[in-house]
């Protein structure tokens, strides 16, 4: 029988309100502590809003797959929409369904095998300039690198010139997310602050970059295949009109900015838990050797490289790049005995979820070995859920594993990567999950490293 009883939870005084929707109070202590204090449904509010913590794998199943038309995805996506306008991202219900039919095939099974030489190539070509024995700003070269694959595979077209000046908008364009939710944030988006005036310039950019590539493909009429060409060809079969210029550049712009954050985020915190951890690089050294010899992977080894998969998988548990994902009740909603009001808000978070001692043993230890054939049966589903879920699950899921095992692969084959010393580190919560201060590491080339540390020798 519901109870029209709260579920318990911390009170947040308005100035604590507003420090943690803007960052500035951890909110990833808060929600561990929360889902540790209060249990399985935890609700607060911040300024006036409702919001319901779940933590239990089920409850999460049941908002994301079972009961997902009873939510939208509630007022987080306004700003995303800013950037993104209505791509598949951003969009709800019949339109959504309509948008993800279309761009479903481009992420099939056989075509994403077909992108694993372009993974592999720009790793390799775009690591070349790195130095034996000198920094580099590891966050910024894996999403050197994930874009480059991002424009060659879904585009068709060499980003690399401009990588940095795209990444620059990206990142003005995400400053002043709210972490949670502030009901004046539509507001503040309205008032010509000098942060918004950044973020209309850093959006023109953007923009403009997606409409350059699709004029030049208008122009040159070509089939590549691609993004591009699909968008452009159902948009001429579309007699409803449903793929309009807007559309396609949104769409497009979607993919290209979802495409390369989330996996440049999540390589990156996985090179700094191998930088950690020597005895797991050994491990995964001695299985990119075995494997590959002295040749590049490609996606036909992605059997064989089963450590590396571990790595990827438990690096993903411990800094999962969508840290948290927001949904708006449409509709009174039951859970856990509780009546969540319509309008209310509700959090579900990988990153308190996948910290759980109830699912796994020592939470905060890097340690990859956890992921055995008889774990991944006994964990309930849903206590490991870094793509989300149900009809919203990640398009790309299938994308990001192969693009993350074959970088793993390809530059550890090659590359060990030691954290700069002095360099501090940690997690800030915005849309993704990312390092504060950056990740200055020191690249060591493996032959360097092989001549000098003698167990090396037999392996590299
Ligand atoms: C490690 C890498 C990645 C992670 C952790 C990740 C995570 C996620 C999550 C959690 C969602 C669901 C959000 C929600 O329900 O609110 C999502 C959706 C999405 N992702 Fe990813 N993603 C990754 C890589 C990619 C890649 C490589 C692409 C494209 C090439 C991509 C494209 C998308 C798109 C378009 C959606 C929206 C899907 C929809 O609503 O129908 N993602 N992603």
């Amino acid at each position: 029988m519901p109870t029209t009883l709260l579920p318990p939870g911390p009170k947040i005084n308005p100035l604590n309100g507003y420090l943690l929707a803007t960052g500035r109070l951890d909110p990833l202590r808060f929600l561990l502590n929360a889902s540790r204090d209060y249990g399985d449904i935890v609700h607060f509010r911040i300024g006036g809003e409702s919001i319901y913590l779940l933590n239990h794998p089920d409850l999460v199943k049941d908002v994301l797959v079972t009961n997902y038309k009873t939510f939208l995805k509630g007022r987080g996506i306004e700003r995303t929409k800013r950037i993104m306008g209505r791509g598949l991202v951003t969009s709800e219900g019949g339109f959504h369904g309509r948008q993800r039919k279309l761009i479903n095939p481009l992420f099939h099974r056989e075509r994403i095998g077909a992108y694993g030489d372009v993974m592999v190539d720009c790793a390799a070509r775009l690591s070349k300039d790195w130095q034996h024995g000198k920094p580099l700003e590891i966050a910024d070269e894996m999403k050197r690198i994930t874009m480059a694959i991002v424009g060659k595979t879904l585009f068709d077209s060499d980003t690399e010139d401009e990588s940095g000046e795209i990444n620059a908008a990206v990142q003005s364009a995400m400053k002043g997310f709210t972490t949670f939710s502030l009901p004046t944030g539509k507001l503040l988006e309205r008032i010509l602050t000098p942060q918004n005036r950044r973020f209309e310039k850093a959006k023109a950019k953007l923009e403009g970059f997606i409409d350059r590539l699709l004029a030049a493909r208008r122009v040159s009429g070509e089939d590549r295949g691609d993004v591009l060409s699909m968008l452009l060809a159902t948009q001429e079969e579309d007699a409803e009109g449903f793929l309009t210029d807007v559309q396609i550049r949104d769409e497009a712009l979607t993919l290209f900015l979802t495409g390369y954050e989330t996996i440049g985020q999540a390589l990156t915190w996985t090179w700094y838990l191998l930088s950690q951890h020597p005895e797991v690089e050994a491990k995964l050294h001695l299985e990119i050797d075995a494997a590959l010899g002295a040749r590049l992977p490609t996606a036909g080894d992605m059997p064989r490289l089963k450590y590396a998969e571990k790595i990827f998988k438990e690096a993903m548990r411990l800094y999962p790049p969508v840290w948290r994902l927001m949904r708006r009740a449409i509709d009174d909603y039951q859970a856990g005995g509780h009546t969540i009001h319509k309008g209310s808000l509700v959090l579900l978070s990988p990153y308190a979820m996948h910290r759980d001692e109830r699912y796994y043993a020592e939470p905060a230890r890097f340690n990859p070995e956890r992921w055995t054939d008889d774990a991944r049966r006994r964990l309930p589903e849903y206590s490991y859920f870094p793509f989300g879920g149900g009809p919203r699950r990640c398009i790309g899921e299938g994308f990001a594993w192969m693009e993350g095992i074959l970088l793993l692969a390809t530059l550890a084959q090659r590359w060990r990567l030691r954290l700069a010393p002095g360099h501090p580190v940690s997690p800030q919560p915005v849309i993704m999950l990312r390092p504060k201060y950056g990740m200055r590491m020191i690249a060591e080339r493996r032959e360097a490293a092989a001549a000098a540390i003698p167990q090396f020798s037999s392996v590299a």
